[in-house]
C-alpha cells in the first residue's frame, strides 16, 4: 500500500472545520503540520482550533518555512483570502496545493499573476487544483451531464439558495447587503467580489473542450419587504436582500455556458427571487438534459442546529477539495483543473468518533 500523502492544513477557519475532519478520517491522508494566519491560534492544537474532539498533536504556527521543511505533499490552502506570493512560495517549495480560495484558473487574477502562479508550479514541479461547491464541483457537474448528448447548444449551472444562514460569513461582506437598490456602482462592487466565478466559467469550458471568446457577468437586485433581524448582518426594509448573478461563457458572439446564482436573505422580496435550494444543471442540446443536485443532512431536521446547516455549506465545499488531493499530486505540475484530473469521488470513510461504514 502506498504511504499516506503528508498534508498540511492553511488556517482554521469555516471551510477547515471540515477538512481537516475529512483528513483525519481518510487513511490515505496524514495531517502533519497547519499554519496560523491569527496570532492568538499560534501553539494551539487544530483538533480544539477546529472544534474537534480530537487532540491531533498538530500545532499551528505561522512558521512558513518550518512547514515547507516538513516536506508536505500537499497544502490544504483554505484562508479567506488567496495570497499569489504565499501561495508561489509553496509551490516553488515543490508542494502541491488544492484550495477553495478564490482560485480555480486563476483567469480573474489577471495575467501577470496567473504566470507567477504557473512559473512557481513549474519551477517546483508542483500542482495547484481549486474547486469548492460552486465555483467548483457544479461546473464538473454541467461537463459531465453533457456526456451523454450528441449535440450541445447552451449549459446552464443553477445555483439557488436562501443564504442567510450564512450572513455573517466574511465571504459575504463585498456582497453589499443592505445597501439601498440602484446604489450606483452596486453591480461593480458585487462583479469584483465574486469574480471567480469568471474561473468557473472557464473551468466548465475546460471540461468540456470548448475555447472561450469571453467571459460577461449580469446582475440583478432585488429588495428586502421587510426588515430583517440577520445575525451580524441587519439588512432594512427597502435595501438589497436578493442578488441573481449571470456568469456568462461566450462563443462567436451567444453566450452558450452559463453559471446562475441566485442568493438571498429572505423569502419575501421585491421583485420575487424564488429559490430552490441546491443546484441544477440544465443542457439545451439533443437530447435535453437536467440534473439536480439535492443536498439534505443526514440527521433529522429538527435535531439540528444552526451551526450544523452552515456546516453543511462547508462540507460540499471543503469535500471536493480534500478528496482531489491524490490526483492533484499525481497530476502534472501547473494549474489544473477538473479537465486535468480523474474523477473527484469519495471512498468509503467515516468521520472521528462515527462507526466506519466500509474499508477505506
Ligand atoms: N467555492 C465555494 O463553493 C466556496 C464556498 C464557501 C467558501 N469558499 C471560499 O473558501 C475560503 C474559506 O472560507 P471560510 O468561510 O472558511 O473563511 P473564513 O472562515 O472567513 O476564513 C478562513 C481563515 O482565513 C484567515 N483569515 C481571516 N481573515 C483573513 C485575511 N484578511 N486574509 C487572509 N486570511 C485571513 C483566518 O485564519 P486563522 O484560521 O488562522 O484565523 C480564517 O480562519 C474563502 O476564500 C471562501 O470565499 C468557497
Amino acid at each position: 500500500m502506498r504511504r499516506p500523502l503528508r498534508v498540511v492544513q492553511w488556517t482554521t477557519g469555516n471551510v477547515a472545520r471540515k477538512t481537516v475532519r475529512a483528513v483525519l478520517a481518510r487513511r490515505d491522508l496524514d495531517l502533519v503540520g497547519c499554519y496560523a494566519w491569527s496570532a492568538d491560534k499560534v501553539g494551539r492544537d487544530v483538533g480544539e482550533l477546529c472544534r474537534l474532539d480530537v487532540e491531533t498533536g498538530i500545532l499551528a504556527t505561522d512558521d512558513v518555512a518550518a512547514l515547507l521543511a516538513l516536506r508536505p505533499d500537499c497544502v490544504l490552502y483554505t484562508p479567506l483570502r488567496f495570497d499569489v506570493d504565499e501561495v508561489s512560495r509553496i509551490l516553488r517549495a515543490g508542494v502541491n496545493v488544492v484550495t477553495s480560495a478564490e482560485f480555480l484558473t486563476g483567469r480573474t487574477l489577471g495575467e501577470d499573476a496567473r504566470a507567477t502562479i504557473r512559473a512557481a508550479a513549474e519551477a517546483g514541479a508542483a500542482s495547484i487544483f481549486g474547486s469548492g461547491m460552486n465555483p467548483g464541483f457544479a461546473q464538473l457537474l454541467g461537463a459531465v451531464a453533457t456526456g451523454v448528448c450528441e449535440e450541445v447548444r447552451h449549459v446552464r449551472a443553477v445555483e439557488s439558495v436562501d443564504v442567510s444562514l450564512f450572513a455573517s460569513d466574511s465571504n459575504q461582506d463585498g456582497l453589499g447587503w443592505g445597501r439601498p437598490m440602484g446604489d450606483p456602482g452596486h453591480a461593480d462592487a458585487v462583479r469584483a467580489a465574486v469574480a471567480v466565478f469568471e474561473d468557473g466559467v472557464e473551468v466548465l469550458a475546460d471540461t468540456m473542450g470548448i475555447e472561450l471568446d469571453d467571459v460577461g457577468c449580469h446582475v440583478g437586485f432585488a429588495a428586502a419587504v421587510h426588515d430583517l433581524d440577520l445575525p451580524g448582518r441587519p439588512i432594512a426594509a427597502g435595501t438589497v436582500a436578493g442578488l441573481d448573478l449571470r456568469y456568462v461563457g461566450i462563443v462567436d458572439g451567444v453566450e452558450v455556458l452559463e453559471l446562475h446564482q441566485r442568493w438571498v436573505m429572505s423569502r419575501e422580496l421585491e421583485p420575487p427571487m424564488p429559490v430552490e435550494h441546491g443546484y441544477r444543471i440544465e443542457v439545451d442540446g439533443s437530447p435535453r438534459i437536467t440534473l439536480t443536485l439535492g443536498i439534505m443532512p443526514d440527521q433529522p431536521l429538527e435535531t439540528l442546529t444552526v451551526e450544523d446547516l452552515h456546516g453543511i455549506g462547508m462540507t460540499i465545499t471543503g469535500m471536493p477539495v480534500v478528496h482531489a488531493i491524490p490526483g492533484v499530486v499525481a497530476a502534472r505540475p501547473g494549474i489544473v483543473t477538473y479537465a486535468d484530473l480523474p474523477v473527484v469521488a469519495s471512498p468509503l470513510t467515516s468521520a472521528p468518533g462515527r462507526r466506519p461504514t466500509g474499508s477505506a
